[in-house]
C-alpha cells in the first residue's frame, strides 16, 4: 500500500513555534515507493511561506500489485489470499476438509504436544512454534527456546502456504538422522516429502543416551553400565528403517532391506503414500484413516475389537494389486505375506530372552536400569539385542516399514541373546 508520510526532518533545531508550522507546510508530502498498493497520487506542492520554498512534488507511486487482500510483510508476492481461503464453499484446495481429516491425526489426538512447552530440548519436534525456529536454522539444531505457549503441530508444520503460497512441504532437502550405534555412520535422509516427517520422526540429539552399544565390544571382560531405563534414540525411528539403517547390526549377519527401501532410494515411496492414502475412511461422521489423519490401522465401529486396515495406499498401481479391497481386517493384514504376523512374534520371542536374562522389565517394557541400580551387560556388544528391541518396537508397522531388515535384526539378535 503506498504510504503518504510528511517530513519531519529539521524540526527540532527550528527557533520556535511559527517556523516549525511553515516548515511542516513547506516540506508537504512525499509519496514514498510501497511495495504493493493501488497508484499513487501526486504528492501536494507546498504553499509559500513567508521564510520558506515551495515543497517539491511528491514521485507517483508504483502501480500497486493485486495481492488478493493487503501487502503484508514475508508473505508471497502476488499471494491471492482467496486461494485457500475462499469466499465461498472450498472446494479449490478443500482446506476445511483438510483441517476435519486431521483431527483425527495422532498429532492432535496425542498428548505429547504439551512436552513441547517450557522445553528447549523438546519443542523442535512437539510443537508447532518450535518446529518453526528449528526450520528458520534448516533443522541443523533441535534446541531452541523455550515456548510457554504451543500448539500441536499443525497445517504449518509440515505446509508453509503463506510463504510458498501452495501447500508444498516447508522441508524438501535432505535431513541428517543422528547414529546412536558405534561405527555407524549418520544417515542423510533424502526421500521426498517424507522429509518432512522425518524433520521429527528421527533420533533425539539434544540429550543423547549414553552409553552407546557396540558391535566391536565382543570380549568377555568388555562390560556396558546401562543407567536410564530409556536405552533407545527416541522415538519416532520410521525414517531410519525406511532406508535400512539404524539398527544395531551384530557382525557375522547380512542384513537386507524389502522392496519398500528400494523405492525410497528412487523416492518413488513417501510417508504420505500409505499413510495419507485415499479415499479416506469415515466412520461414524469421522474420518478415521487416510488422507490428512494420517492412520493406516482403525477401529470399524465403536464395538469392532479387531480393528481395520486402510490398505488403499498399498493397492497403488503397480504395487499391492492383489489386494482386492481398499480395507481389510487387522487379523487378515497380519496375514496377508505373514510380515506383520512374523515381526510380531519374533518380538515376542526377543522379549521372553530380554526379560529372562533380566534386561527388561516385563511389565513396564522399560530396561532393567536405573542410576542407583544400574544394569551391567557382559560382553557389552549384547546391549545390541536391547537396543533392537526398542528400535523394532518404536519403528510402530510390526515391520512393514522395511520386513527383511526388521527380520534379520530380530533373527540376529535372537542368535547371539541364545549363545
Ligand atoms: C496456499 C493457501 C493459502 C493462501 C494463499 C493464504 N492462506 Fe491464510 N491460511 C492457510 C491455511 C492452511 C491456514 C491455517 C488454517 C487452519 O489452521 O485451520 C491459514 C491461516 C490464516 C490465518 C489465521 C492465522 C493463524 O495463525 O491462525 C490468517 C489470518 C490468514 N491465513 C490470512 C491470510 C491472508 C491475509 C492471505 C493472503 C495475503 C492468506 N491467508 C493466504 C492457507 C492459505
Ligand atoms: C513437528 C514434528 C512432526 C512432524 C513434522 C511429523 N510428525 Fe508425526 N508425530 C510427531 C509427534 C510428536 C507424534 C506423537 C504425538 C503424540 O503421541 O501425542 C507424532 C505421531 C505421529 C503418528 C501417530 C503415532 C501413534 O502412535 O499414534 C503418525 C502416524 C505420524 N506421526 C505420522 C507422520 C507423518 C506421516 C508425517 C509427515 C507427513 C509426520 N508424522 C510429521 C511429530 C511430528
Ligand atoms: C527429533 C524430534 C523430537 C524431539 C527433539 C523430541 N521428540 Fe518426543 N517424539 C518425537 C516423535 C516423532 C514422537 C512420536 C513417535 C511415534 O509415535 O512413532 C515422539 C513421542 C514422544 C512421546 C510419546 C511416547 C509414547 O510412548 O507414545 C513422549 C512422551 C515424548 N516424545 C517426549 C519427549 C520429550 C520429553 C522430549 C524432550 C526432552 C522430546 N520428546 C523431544 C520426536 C521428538
Ligand atoms: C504431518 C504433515 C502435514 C500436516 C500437519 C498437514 N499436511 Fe497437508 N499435506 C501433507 C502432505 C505430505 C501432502 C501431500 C500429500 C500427497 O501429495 O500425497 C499434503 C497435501 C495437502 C493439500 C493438497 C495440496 C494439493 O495441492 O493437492 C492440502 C490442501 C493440504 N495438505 C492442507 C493442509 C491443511 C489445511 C492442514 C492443517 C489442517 C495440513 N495440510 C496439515 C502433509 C501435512
Ligand atoms: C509402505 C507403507 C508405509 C510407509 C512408506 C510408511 N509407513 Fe508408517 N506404517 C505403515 C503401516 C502399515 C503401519 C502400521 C499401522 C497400524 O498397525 O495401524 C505403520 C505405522 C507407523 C507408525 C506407528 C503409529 C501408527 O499409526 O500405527 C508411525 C508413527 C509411522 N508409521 C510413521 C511413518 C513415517 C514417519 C513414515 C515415513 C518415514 C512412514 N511411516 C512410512 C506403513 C507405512
Amino acid at each position: 500500500m503506498k504510504q503518504l508520510t510528511s517530513s519531519t526532518k529539521g524540526v527540532t533545531t527550528v527557533k520556535n513555534f511559527l517556523t516549525v508550522l511553515t516548515a511542516i507546510a513547506l516540506f508537504g508530502l512525499v509519496a514514498c515507493e510501497g511495495p504493493a498498493g493501488p497508484a499513487g497520487k501526486d504528492g501536494a506542492t507546498g504553499v509559500t511561506g513567508p521564510n520558506g520554498t515551495n515543497g517539491t512534488n511528491g514521485t507517483n507511486g508504483t502501480n500497486g500489485v493485486d495481492a488478493g487482500f493487503v501487502y503484508f510483510e514475508g508473505f508471497k508476492a502476488n499471494l491471492r489470499c482467496a486461494t485457500c481461503h475462499t469466499p465461498d464453499s472450498d472446494t479449490a484446495k478443500f482446506v476445511n476438509a483438510r483441517r476435519l481429516e486431521y483431527a483425527s491425526a495422532g498429532h492432535m489426538t496425542g498428548t505429547a504436544w504439551a512436552r513441547g512447552l517450557n522445553s528447549t530440548t523438546c519443542a523442535s519436534c512437539h510443537i508447532t512454534e518450535g518446529h518453526i525456529e528449528s526450520a528458520r536454522g534448516d533443522y541443523a539444531s533441535q534446541a531452541t527456546k523455550s515456548y510457554p505457549n504451543g500448539t500441536q503441530p499443525g497445517c504449518f508444520t509440515c505446509h508453509t502456504p503463506h510463504v510458498n503460497g501452495d501447500f508444498t512441504m516447508r522441508k524438501t532437502t535432505a535431513i541428517n538422522i543422528k547414529s546412536f550405534v558405534v561405527g555407524a555412520a549418520d544417515v542423510s535422509f533424502n526421500v521426498g516429502s517424507a522429509n518432512a516427517c522425518v524433520t521429527c520422526h528421527r533420533t533425539r540429539e539434544t540429550s543423547p543416551m549414553s552409553p552407546l552399544p557396540d558391535p566391536t565390544k565382543t570380549a568377555a571382560t568388555d562390560s556396558i553400565v546401562i543407567t536410564s531405563n530409556r536405552f533407545y534414540p527416541h522415538y519416532g525411528v520410521q525414517g531410519q528403517i525406511l532406508v535400512g539403517k539404524g539398527g544395531f547390526e551384530f557382525a557375522g549377519y547380512t542384513y537386507p532391506s524389502s522392496f519398500h527401501t528400494t523405492m525410497a532410494s528412487q523416492k518413488t515411496i513417501q510417508c504420505a503414500d500409505c499413510h495419507m492414502a485415499t479415499p479416506t475412511v469415515v466412520v461414524e461422521g469421522k474420518t478415521v484413516a487416510g488422507g490428512h489423519s494420517l492412520k493406516i490401522g482403525y477401529s470399524s465401529s465403536s464395538t469392532d475389537t479387531v480393528g481395520s486396515m486402510n490398505v488403499a495406499g498399498c493397492r497403488a498401481s503397480g504395487c499391492h494389486t492383489d489386494l482386492t479391497a481398499n480395507t481389510m481386517t487387522k487379523t487378515n493384514f497380519k496375514n496377508y505375506r505373514t510380515a506383520q504376523k512374523d515381526v510380531s512374534a519374533g518380538l515376542d520371542t526377543l522379549k521372553k530372552y530380554l526379560v529372562a536374562k533380566g534386561w527388561l522389565v516385563a511389565a513396564t517394557d522399560l530396561a532393567n536400569a536405573s542410576t542407583s541400580k544400574p544394569l551391567v551387560i557382559k560382553p557389552a556388544y549384547l546391549a545390541g539385542t536391547l537396543f533392537n528391541y526398542f528400535f523394532l518396537e518404536h519403528e510402530g508397522s510390526h515391520g512393514i516399514h522395511n520386513t527383511k531388515y526388521a527380520k534379520a535384526l530380530l533373527d540376529a539378535s535372537i542368535a547371539e541373546i541364545k549363545k
